[in-house]
């Protein structure tokens, strides 16, 4: 009897903070490593100087851990899939020069990947055994991050259209830029997420954008943040600790009626109820409960990442790989990764 033939990606995901490395063998999930680095924290936000610097000391460990968890030695690899954009350039380069180096090694082919593709078809990542429910063309998904904030019509796995899109900050922005002016530390987003469940979330009122069509605005919402701190603080300094949790749950909330008035717009005009969320933000438990009672408010069928998928990881990546090997569309080693890459540009 014939050997079945089995394609095995390894993937590799450095745009931000996190060094990943994952294996996908036809489609399933064998391993994914992820090395987020703390060495931020301190800072506030994400040092682009020292994210690249991190990724350089991990890059190795973290794909020799990958392959190891696989079980699949890097001889039998097909194809290396990472990361092309966007993203902080200085780390894109890391990732995208260990790729090449080793498909040359290797002689395999490079697949350079959309960061924001893998973000949407992190809904397909399926592991050895799970069930395989996963979305039917043509969803919407609500792509949430901290760089980008989309409506995205979703035909197949390599064919898109964006029908949203935020004019400013995105939404992961806005949850970040906020904890900070709060004193809380960077990721702002998930902090905010827990404090919430102990507040509430009709004590403050924030400003909501009114901009036609799908796309979004969070620049407002921020401004109007930071003037309603500061001008409580003026009267009483200890106004932040003591309202901390209602401001983080009216905060959230703010933010999740923004995205859903557009989300809700986009269905209706549309005729699509199947609509996913993807993404950083997609973690946060407020969205994804108001992702679960609209589904049964108003009949959608729903898709909920699992949380390790949401925020960055190379799992994603090698997926994403996995769909454009079968394509047949592969990168050249005079791929230059892009800090910006136009969402289309697949
Ligand atoms: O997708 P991601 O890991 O990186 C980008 O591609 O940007 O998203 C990171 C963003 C950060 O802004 C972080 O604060 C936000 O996702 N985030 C959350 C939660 N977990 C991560 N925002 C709200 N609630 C959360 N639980
Ligand atoms: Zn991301």
């Amino acid at each position: 009897m014939q050997k079945k033939i089995e394609v095995k990606i390894l993937g590799i995901e450095s745009s931000c903070d996190d060094t990943s490395a994952a294996v996908v063998c036809d489609g399933k999930l064998l391993s994914n490593v992820i090395n987020s680095q703390s060495i931020h924290e301190k800072y506030g936000g994400v040092v682009p100087e020292l994210a690249s610097r991190a990724h350089q000391q991990n890059i190795v460990l973290v794909v020799k851990e990958a392959l190891a968890r696989s079980e699949v030695p890097m001889g039998d690899l097909d194809a290396i899939a990472f990361t092309k954009g966007p993203g902080l350039l200085g780390s894109l380069l890391v990732g995208a020069s260990f790729a090449k180096g080793l498909s040359v090694s290797l002689g395999i082919p490079l697949v350079g990947v959309n960061h924001l593709h893998g973000h949407i078809l992190a809904h397909f990542l399926r592991e050895k055994d799970e069930d395989e429910c996963v979305p039917e063309f043509p969803f919407l998904c609500l792509l949430v991050s901290g760089g980008h904030s989309q409506i995205v019509l979703v035909k197949d796995y390599l064919d898109f259209e964006i029908i949203g899109k935020t004019i400013d900050d995105a939404a992961g922005e806005a949850f970040d830029k906020c904890a900070k002016v709060m004193g809380l530390p960077y990721p702002g987003g998930p902090v905010i997420d827990k404090l919430s469940k102990l507040g509430d979330e009709n004590k403050f009122k924030f400003s909501k954008p009114s901009i036609p069509g799908f796309d979004y605005s969070f620049s407002g919402l921020k401004t109007s943040f930071l003037y309603t701190v500061r001008d409580e603080v003026a009267k009483d300094p200890e106004f932040v600790t003591n309202n901390v949790n209602d401001l983080a749950a009216s905060l959230q909330k703010t933010i999740i009626d923004i995205l859903f008035n557009k989300l809700e717009k986009a269905v209706k005009q549309t005729g699509i109820r199947r609509v996913a969320i993807s993404g950083g933000v997609s973690a946060n438990s407020g969205l994804r409960n108001r992702m679960l009672m609209t589904a049964e408010r108003k009949k959608w069928q729903v898709y909920i990442p699992k949380i390790s998928y949401t925020t960055d990881n190379a799992a994603m990546i090698a997926l994403v790989g996995y769909y454009m090997y079968q394509k047949g569309k592969f990168s050249s080693l005079s791929l230059i990764p892009q800090a910006r890459v136009n969402f289309m540009d697949l």
